[in-house]
């Protein structure tokens, strides 16, 4: 399973980078613009500057929603360094530029996904991943976690090979159950992954451990 921090903050991504176990980073212009990160040559500089820390695939995003857009900025985006991977909305000319950037052989993430059937038609058109917001369909009451379930025994019915990044995580326990589940990538903010380190009998055990060793000292 891969772990992705879902942040544009290059103190994040270093802190996440030197745990050893980020795999990747997702961005999008929401995550740019709370960095102050505004006009076209800071935002791609940004990408570059995010591609330099982590060791693995950087999602960028596209802001066109036209397919001949998409292409161009898409097209931009990959040839800025090998580790971007081309991030493309949901919906109908997103699908065909994940098809006409597979064919190319440069690799998409379709993001905004809701439905399985989106998730579906990502795969199809070969997107190297696929983004389902698991948080934001548990913000209105919808599972999340269900959908990532859907998701996972749709491809394994057919051989999909694009894999299933559980996006919009918010929380240690989505990590947990993504992984019960079988999705291949989590993004979520450093602090989730983190919380995958605590348990207080392991606090517990290591000061007990430490106070033993000094009364024989
Ligand atoms: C995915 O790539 C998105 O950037 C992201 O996970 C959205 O998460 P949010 O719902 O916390 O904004």
């Amino acid at each position: 399973m891969k772990f992705f921090v879902d942040t544009a903050n290059l103190d994040q991504i270093r802190d996440a980078q030197d745990l050893g176990v980020l795999d990747g980073v997702t961005t999008n212009p929401s995550l740019m613009a709370k960095e102050g990160i505004t006009g076209q040559n800071n935002i791609l500089k940004h990408y570059v500057d995010i591609c330099n820390i982590v060791d693995g695939d950087v999602s960028a995003e596209v802001i066109a929603t036209d397919f001949e857009g998409m292409v161009k900025e898409g097209e931009a985006l990959a040839n800025l360094h090998e580790q971007i991977v081309v991030k493309l909305p949901m919906i109908k000319d997103g699908i065909k530029a994940a098809k006409y950037f597979n064919d190319k052989g440069i690799r998409t993430n379709v993001t905004l996904v809701f439905s399985a059937g989106q998730a579906l038609l990502a795969a199809k058109a070969g997107a190297t991943y696929v983004s389902p917001f698991i948080g934001r369909l548990d913000d209105v009451s919808t599972d999340g976690l269900g959908l990532i379930a859907e998701i996972r025994q749709i491809y394994n019915n057919y051989g999909f090979e694009t894999q299933i990044l559980a996006a919009s995580v918010r929380h240690t326990m989505h990590i947990i159950d993504c992984a019960k589940i079988g999705a291949d990538v989590i993004t979520g903010p450093l602090s989730s992954i983190e919380g995958l380190l605590k348990h207080p009998l392991t606090d517990i055990g290591l000061a007990k451990f430490l106070a033993d060793f000094n009364k024989g000292n």
